[in-house]
């Protein structure tokens, strides 16, 4: 059973048109839909936006449906320059810009017997960077930062930029990186960027949610044909 996630119904609904669905089931407050695409078992859901509904919802692909592998399509903010509204990038590995025990002497991003970053699926990534080639696409590949703020500021997302590496930021990977990481499952983070995550940001999140949604989520179809 492959496992495709997303954080809002926007981000999933583009990719549930391209797969024959064959049931719903619902777990903690949130539909889980099974579904086929060739001859794929998958299982999809989007989580609600955030860490801890991100991290519900990849603990109970995993648990409840047995999930061997996690893939998340959705939205982002650009960090890094080069990034503009449309691309496609892929994470390398996730982190959590808001977690924050400096006090005890942590770095940013750790928590005691955790780890600040968690690393990305390469044979998935590598799967997705030979789609982009076939296909001519652009495909980014970078560090991804995730909290539980929608980042509208340049000094903000110059501190995450700075502080973790990031490429990219958004609300949900970090988490799923952290499930995916503890249960031994690979997990895949494909992200379109919506906005530049700086004043303004809310603006084109709105305008360009759907439109994005549609990119990430079109580029996955192409990859679950590699799968
Ligand atoms: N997802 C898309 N854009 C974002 C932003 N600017 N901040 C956090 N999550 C996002």
């Amino acid at each position: 059973m492959i496992a495709i996630m997303c954080a809002m119904r926007e981000e999933l609904e583009p990719i549930l048109e391209y797969l024959k669905l064959k049931e719903t089931v619902e777990y903690a407050n949130n539909k889980y839909y099974l579904a086929k695409f060739n001859n794929l078992d998958l299982v999809l859901a989007y989580s609600k936006i955030g860490k801890v509904n991100a991290a519900l919802s990849a603990a109970i692909l995993i648990e409840k449906f047995n999930a061997k592998k996690l893939l998340f399509s959705g939205v982002a903010g650009a960090i890094e320059r080069d990034l503009k509204i449309g691309d496609l990038i892929i994470a390398t590995k996730t982190c959590q810009h808001d977690i924050d025990l400096t006090v005890f002497g942590y770095e940013p991003g750790f928590i005691p017997e955790s780890k600040v970053f968690f690393e990305c699926d390469e044979n998935l990534n590598h799967i997705a960077k030979k789609v982009a080639g076939k296909l001519g696409i652009k495909l980014k590949e970078g560090i991804i930062a995730s909290g539980d703020q929608f980042i509208h500021s340049k000094e903000k997302k110059e501190w995450i930029a700075k502080t973790f590496g990031a490429s990219a930021i958004e609300m949900e990977g970090g988490a799923v990186g952290c499930v995916c990481d503890n249960e031994s499952v690979p997990f895949f983070m494909l992200r379109a960027i919506s906005d530049a995550a700086e004043e303004g940001a809310g603006i084109d999140f709105d305008e360009f949610l759907e439109e994005s949604s549609r990119v990430s989520a079109k580029f996955l179809i192409e990859m679950l044909k590699e799968i």
